[in-house]
């Protein structure tokens, strides 16, 4: 059976069951938010499990487009993913464990003929400090369910101490089985809905699982234990609770938030082992293969660190609310996601040029009829994965050859660490991995300290995150970054004052520019603003840095970015010409070259449309 068909049987099922089928929101969270990435079907749901009204019904169901970022260095066991599908389906206060536990049985067993013996639930033990009991109601309805299939289905507690015990239903603590955003019930903060839940898990067999190597040696196995024998295909969440001040309450309403990886179970109906080898995955398998001309089964983890993490930067970028990769925040995953897939291509001996895209586009393929977005936007997919990994490309072969110098250190030191950073651009994440490779450790706090150091490039720097869009502190890149700000300058002197930066990323190579505003910009603007750009970079203009209050900073008329968190206390950059009138004044954490008659001369190259409201244009120095 295709994914295309279990996704589809999945919401025709619930469809027939009264539910509404809703769009996947967009993988980037639409308010403020503490999640950087949409993690699971609920996320968007959130304030109907709290009581508001959905305007499509108490019955709801999708399947939700999914990243985790926290599984990056999970990739490469052949079932983790970073982007991922789930089948979801909601109750808003409508019906409750019975009938959802009666749904997803039959889902499973007869709309997609998993065999029920393969099947083993979990449940949840209770807790008394919280005060909330074990799920009695689940176990008798599990019982019921797999006594009608004619299979014996005892209880059995205590299973990850003492062993299967012939059981079919298992009870386990809160870090199994209770749900919540923020994860336990002691770490959820107030007002956050959770409660217990009731996991699915399908048996692949015991010569799957890995008890003979050294992690399981001593451990016994159960259906929760890892060791590749048994994996999680769904989990029902009884939504009912929310933490108060006084402790948990119940919700004013009784909701059921199921969710499935539409992977996994695709794994399981296409009998395969890997969910690399599913239809989800395997025309990106197949693509790295020919490009490689290595085989999957020789280099697993390569290869599917590759496919996952291009698959996730393909979704991420040319979601509705796409970005590219970036110095920050979302765009700082993206870069890594990119960086990495390059680097394990490198391991792969991959050598062709701008390879990178052609992986994309059979992402692109395989997810077009369904995120229809992915397709709309895969021009601007292609274009910054492969500026991306043109810019990495160029520097990760002198960064290993520079890594491999430190190899007889048992440890990479900050100043190293950061060396390799801002030279190479290597993020931290993939030093770590490198040094991990080689049995080495990374000093990751002298790292940032290091960082820090670097007056001139980190005043506002933070967890390695270079605010001003500069992808390192080299040379090329700098004077960039003082053109970027006379081209601001100059876009506000040629467009108006309405005109402020909405995003600016640069390269050594070139500028990019995002700024608000919502026409097309015409050759004779076009020619205006590189004009004053030009004339600035002639009049040799003196750059003076000074340290200020933010509200100084402020009243000094310093330009700043209205959507912006500042520090307390930040650099003002002001840009003036010899009879010492300044011309330009911004708030911005560096580094800047001394004076613009370094530059050059600035050409754009382009004009475009980068958002709505929002204009991009690149440039260059010549
Ligand atoms: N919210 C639960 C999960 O993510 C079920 O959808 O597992």
């Amino acid at each position: 059976m295709k994914s295309k068909e279990i996704r589809k049987r999945f919401l025709d099922f619930y469809r027939k069951r009264g539910h509404a089928i809703i769009p996947s929101s967009s993988l980037l969270p639409e308010k403020d938010s503490t999640l950087l990435f949409v993690n699971s079907g609920m996320f968007p749901l959130v304030p109907y499990l709290l009581g508001e009204k959905h305007p499509e019904g108490k019955r709801i169901a999708n399947s939700q487009k999914c990243f985790r970022s926290d599984d990056i260095e999970d990739v490469g066991n052949m079932r983790h993913t970073t982007f991922f599908e789930m089948l979801g389906n909601w109750s808003l206060g409508d019906y409750f464990k019975e009938e959802q536990l009666e749904f997803v049985f039959h889902f499973f067993t007869k709309e997609l003929s998993i065999d029920p013996k393969r099947l083993y639930v979990s449940v949840y033990r209770g807790n008394e400090e919280i005060g909330i009991e074990r799920d009695k109601e689940a176990v008798e309805k599990w019982k019921e369910i797999f006594r009608n299939e004619n299979i014996e289905a005892k209880d059995i507690d205590f299973a990850e101490e003492k062993g299967m015990q012939g059981g079919r239903i298992f009870y386990y603590p809160d870090e199994e089985n209770w749900w919540s955003r923020a994860g336990l019930p002691k770490e959820m903060p107030l007002n956050e809905p959770g409660g217990p839940d009731s996991e699915i898990f399908y048996d692949l067999g015991e010569e799957l699982g890995h008890h003979d190597k050294e992690e399981f040696k001593d451990k016994v196995c159960h259906i929760n234990c890892d060791c590749g024998r048994f994996i999680e295909i769904g989990n029902s969440v009884f939504m009912e609770f929310i933490k108060k001040e006084s402790g948990f309450e119940k919700l004013p309403q009784k909701n059921v938030d199921f969710g499935g990886g539409l992977e996994r179970i695709t794994m399981i109906c296409q009998e395969k082992t890997s969910i690399f080898e599913t239809d989800l995955f395997l025309p990106i398998i197949k693509r790295i293969e020919r490009l490689s001309g290595l085989s999957y089964r020789d280099k697993r983890k390569s290869f599917e660190v590759i496919a996952d993490h291009l698959k996730a930067a393909t979704h991420i970028i040319g979601d509705e609310r796409g970005i590219g990769p970036s110095n920050k925040e979302q765009g700082y995953f993206v870069r890594r996601l990119i960086r990495r897939a390059v680097r394990h291509g490198n391991i792969l001996g991959i050598d062709a040029n701008s390879w990178l895209k052609d992986v994309a586009k059979e992402v692109v393929d395989i997810y077009k009829e369904t995120y229809p977005e992915i397709e709309k936007n895969s021009k601007r997919v292609y274009n910054e994965i492969e500026e991306e990994e043109k810019v990495f490309y160029k520097t990760l072969k002198k960064g290993i050859k520079e890594f491999k110098k430190f190899r007889d250190k048992s440890k990479i030191d900050g100043k190293t660490a950061a060396s390799l950073y801002q030279t190479y651009g290597f993020p931290i994440e993939l030093i770590e991995e490198l040094a991990n490779e080689n049995g080495q450790e990374v000093d990751v706090e002298g790292f940032f300290e290091e960082m820090k150091r670097h007056q001139e490039l980190s005043r506002k720097l933070s967890a390695g995150v270079f605010k001003s869009g500069l992808s390192d502190g080299g040379r090329e890149t700098t004077k960039l970054h003082t053109a970027t700000h006379l081209l601001h300058y100059a876009l506000k002197s040629v467009l108006g004052d309405n005109v402020y930066q909405k995003g600016s990323n640069i390269t050594s190579e070139r500028l990019r520019f995002d700024f608000s505003y919502d026409k097309k910009m015409t050759k004779e603007e076009i020619e205006s603003a590189e004009r004053i750009v030009n004339k600035m970079i002639e009049k040799d203009l003196l750059i003076k840095k000074e340290e200020l209050s933010l509200s100084d900073a402020k009243r000094s008329g310093a330009l700043h970015l209205p959507e912006e968190n500042y520090p307390e206390n930040v650099l003002v950059y002001s840009f003036s010409d010899s009879d010492g009138n300044i011309l330009s004044r911004e708030i911005c954490s560096g580094p800047h070259v001394e004076r613009t008659s370094e530059l050059g001369r600035l050409v754009i190259t382009k004009e475009e449309s980068s958002a709505k409201g929002v204009r991009r244009i690149r440039a260059i120095l010549k």
